[in-house]
C-alpha cells in the first residue's frame, strides 16, 4: 500500500511548502489592512485563556519526545467523549485521521462514497491514491442520501461511506433517523466515516453523533476537532472516535505523534468542559441568528445553518464576487463548484459580521 508521504506528494508538488490538502481556505497575495476574515470557518474568539496558559507551559517541555504524556492525552480525550481510550486516535487536526481513515479503508477495489458537495480533501486524498471515488448528490434538504450511499457501497462491495455532519459548505446536517438508518444498514467491508469537526454549533436534538454509534459497536469512525468551536485551528489538533479495531488499522498511516503544544493543548481544552462548549455555541449562533434575519430581511436565499457558516445563494457565480469582497476588507469562503452561485461566510464578531454587511450591500447588493 502507498504511504501517507507518497499518497500526497504528487499532488503537493509546484504548491509552497507550507501548503496541504486542507489549504483551500488559504488567501494569496496582498490584501488590504484590517481584513476580516471569514473564508475558513475559524472561530474569532480564538483558544480560551487556559489552553494560552497550556500552550505556555509547553515551552519548556519542548526539547523532549513527551512520548510519557500521550497516554495521558488518550485518557483525557476518552473521558471527553466517554469512550475508552483504545478508541482513540489523535491527528494534526482531524485531517490526519480522515487521511489515515482513507488510507486504511479505501482500496483498490474499495471506493470513498461521499456526499457531494462537501469539503474537498478526502475526494483529492482519494483520487490522489489512484482509489474510486463516488460523489453521491445531498438530497433537496440538503442532507446525505443515505440509502444511495449504502445502495453504492453494496454494488461496490464495501468501502468508506463519508459525509460531513455539519457538512461544508452547505452547513446543513444528516439527521438522526438518517444515521441510525445508515449505521444500521452498512453492507459488508464498510466503514461509514463521519466528519463532526462543526458539530458543537448543530441542534443535538436533530442530529446524531457518531461516537454515540461507537459506543454502541458501529463500524463507525468519527472525527472531531479543536479548529472550530474550540478557536484553536492553528494548534493543529483533533482525533476521532472509532471501534478499537479500526483505530489499531488506522495507527500506521499517522504522520507521528502531535506535537506536545497540540496534546497540552488539548488536554486544556477538554477540562472545560461542556459548560464551556455551551457558552461558545451560544455566543455564536446568537450571531448566526441575528445574521441570517439580515438576509431575511434582504430577501436573500440561505441554506438554514448548523454550522458557524452560512451558504447564500446570490443568484450569480460567486467568482467575481470573493475577490471584490476581497477588495473591500472582506475575506469569503471560496467557490465550490457545485455551488457556484452561493457564497459561504463565516460567523465572525458582530463588528466583522457589520463590516461583512457593508461590503456585500457594495458588491451583491
Ligand atoms: C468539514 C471539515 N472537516 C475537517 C476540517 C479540517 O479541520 P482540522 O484539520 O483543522 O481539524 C475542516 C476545515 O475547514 C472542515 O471544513
Amino acid at each position: 500500500m502507498i504511504s501517507r508521504r507518497q499518497f500526497g506528494y504528487g499532488a503537493l508538488c509546484g504548491l509552497a511548502p507550507e501548503m496541504a490538502f486542507a489549504q483551500h481556505a488559504a488567501v494569496p497575495g496582498e490584501v488590504p489592512a484590517g481584513t476580516v476574515w471569514l473564508n475558513a470557518n475559524e472561530n474569532p474568539d480564538g483558544p480560551p485563556d487556559q489552553v494560552k496558559q497550556a500552550l505556555s507551559g509547553a515551552i519548556a517541555e519542548s526539547g523532549r519526545y513527551n512520548h510519557r504524556v500521550f497516554p495521558s492525552l488518550h485518557a483525557a480525550l476518552a473521558k471527553s467523549v466517554d469512550l475508552e481510550a483504545d478508541r482513540i486516535i489523535t491527528g494534526a487536526g482531524s485531517t490526519e485521521v480522515l487521511h489515515c481513515a482513507l488510507d486504511a479503508f479505501t482500496s483498490a477495489k474499495h471506493p470513498l462514497i461521499t456526499a457531494w458537495p462537501t469539503w474537498e480533501m478526502t475526494q483529492e486524498l482519494t483520487e490522489a491514491a489512484g482509489r474510486t471515488v463516488v460523489k453521491v448528490p445531498l438530497m433537496k434538504d440538503w442532507s446525505a442520501d443515505v440509502e444511495r450511499m449504502c445502495a453504492e457501497a453494496g454494488k461496490a462491495g464495501g468501502g468508506v461511506i463519508h459525509f460531513g455532519n455539519p457538512n461544508n459548505p452547505t452547513s446543513s446536517i444528516t439527521t438522526k433517523d438518517q444515521t441510525r438508518w445508515l449505521a444500521a444498514n452498512l453492507p459488508p467491508n464498510t466503514v461509514l466515516l463521519i466528519d463532526e469537526a462543526y458539530i458543537q454549533f448543530a441542534d443535538s436534538a436533530k442530529i446524531e453523533s457518531g461516537v454515540n454509534l461507537v459506543r454502541e459497536g458501529g463500524n463507525i469512525i468519527a472525527t472531531r476537532t479543536f479548529s472550530k468551536l474550540y478557536g484553536m485551528a492553528g494548534v493543529r489538533v483533533g482525533f476521532g472516535c472509532a471501534p478499537a479495531e479500526l483505530v489499531r488499522r488506522m495507527q500506521p498511516f499517522r504522520n507521528n505523534v502531535i506535537s506536545i503544544f497540540g496534546a497540552r493543548a488539548a488536554m486544556a481544552a477538554v477540562q472545560l468542559g461542556d459548560s464551556f462548549v455551551e457558552e461558545r455555541r451560544t455566543r455564536r449562533n446568537r450571531i448566526r441568528a441575528g445574521f441570517c434575519s439580515w438576509l431575511d430581511e434582504r430577501g436573500f436565499r440561505f441554506i438554514p445553518p448548523q454550522g458557524n457558516f452560512v451558504l447564500i445563494d446570490i443568484g450569480r457565480d460567486v467568482k467575481d464576487a470573493i475577490p471584490r469582497m476581497l477588495a473591500e476588507g472582506v475575506a469569503v469562503g471560496r467557490r465550490f463548484a457545485a455551488v457556484s452561485g452561493w457564497m459561504r461566510v463565516t460567523m465572525g464578531t458582530q463588528q466583522e459580521m457589520e463590516k461583512f454587511k457593508a461590503a456585500f450591500k457594495k458588491v451583491v447588493g
